[in-house]
């Protein structure tokens, strides 16, 4: 029987930190540290220069996790990106990650839009490809320029995300290594979290920003976490008690914190990278999965649950063994 393991990740944040009074002064941001910590978590994040693409985050860390991994490009046969930020309408950002890495061997390349659950989405389609047996080696990458898309003079969501890229390669093997994935998505709450403007005939038609009914949002975050980690873990026929790592999407350290409480987790059983890099969307949960493991917090023969969740709304899970 196929399965499929990660065999190497890599993360990449571009340019300086910028603390949250480097933002409110440089924005002119009616705000202040004490309300986004004490909110959020986030005292940092990374915003990428003008004329830094998509591509180019998820080129740092699709290096550096074949580095890892102690693969080259052309043992890639499969590339998959998560991302809300493309680069433009098309190519995809994966066949312009694809001509930058040098991958020369046609293998399909595409991008996954699941928002904020994109890369556990991703993760979970490589893992049925590669157990198809079609595919044996796959580059999968959670990657956004996601300030693109913020409208800075709304203090509600500005100052809560970040730019950045994770990334993993996912190989056959004998031993699981994805051990189990859930995927959801509910539409009939798509306005709660979008960004709805489109291009049409040249023009921008509608509101190009990104606009959150922050509550909503957060009480569903919580709820959705919660029960697709109960549900991921069942389908694996496991429980609680056997997970040594929560990795999740990186939003706010309150949804964090009562996804970690509902599962019963100590503070050293989860990641949390989003006092540094603010909310990354789809690069949040490989980035911090790269954080966890670069620090040996997550080591062979661990077991480590990863959960995204957002807009679409869309959440999900899978469970891993390194
Ligand atoms: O990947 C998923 C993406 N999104 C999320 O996960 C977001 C989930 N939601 C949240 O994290 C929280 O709802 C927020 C952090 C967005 C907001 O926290 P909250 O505790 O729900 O605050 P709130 O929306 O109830 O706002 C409280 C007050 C309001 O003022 P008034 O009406 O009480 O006078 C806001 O106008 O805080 C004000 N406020 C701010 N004040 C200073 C909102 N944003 C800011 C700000 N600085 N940046």
């Amino acid at each position: 029987m196929i399965f499929s393991r990660i065999s190497g990740t890599g993360g990449h944040l571009p340019g300086n930190p910028i603390s949250n009074e480097e933002l409110i002064a440089g924005k002119g941001l009616d705000s202040s540290d004490e309300w986004i910590r004490v909110r959020t978590g986030i005292a940092y994040r990374h915003l990428a220069n003008a004329g830094t693409a998509t591509s180019d985050l998820a080129l740092e860390a699709a290096s550096r996790a074949l580095v890892a991994a102690g693969r080259n490009s052309d043992d890639i046969d499969l590339i998959i990106v998560a991302t809300t930020t493309p680069d433009m309408i098309f190519p995809s950002t994966a066949a312009i990650l694809q001509k930058k890495l040098l991958v020369t061997n046609a293998c399909p390349a595409f991008d996954v839009q699941a928002v904020c659950s994109g890369f556990v989405y991703a993760l979970s389609i490589a893992d049925k490809f590669i157990r198809s047996g079609e595919h044996r080696c796959a580059l999968v990458v959670g990657a956004e320029v996601f300030s693109k898309i913020l409208d800075w003079s709304d203090r509600t969501s500005c100052v809560l995300f970040g730019d950045g890229a994770g990334a993993v390669i996912l190989e056959a093997s004998d031993e699981p290594g994805i051990l189990a994935s859930v995927l959801h998505s509910d539409g009939s709450h798509s306005g709660i979290l979008s960004a709805p403007g489109c291009l049409s005939g040249g023009t921008i038609l509608g509101d190009p920003y990104l606009r959150m009914d922050g509550q909503a949002v957060f009480k569903l975050a919580v709820n959705s976490a919660s029960n697709v980690a109960d549900e991921v873990l069942s389908k694996a026929g496991l429980s609680q008690a056997d997970l040594d790592l929560l990795i999740p999407h990186q939003a706010n350290i309150r949804i964090i914190q009562a996804v970690a409480k509902r599962l019963a987790l100590s503070d050293s059983q989860f990641v949390v990278t989003v006092s540094e890099q603010g909310n990354t969307s789809a690069a949040s949960v490989p980035l911090a999965l790269d954080a966890a493991i670069r620090d040996g917090r997550l080591r062979e023969g661990m077991l480590a649950m990863m959960i995204g969740v957002g807009g679409g709304f869309t959440w999900g899970a899978n469970l891993i063994k390194l």
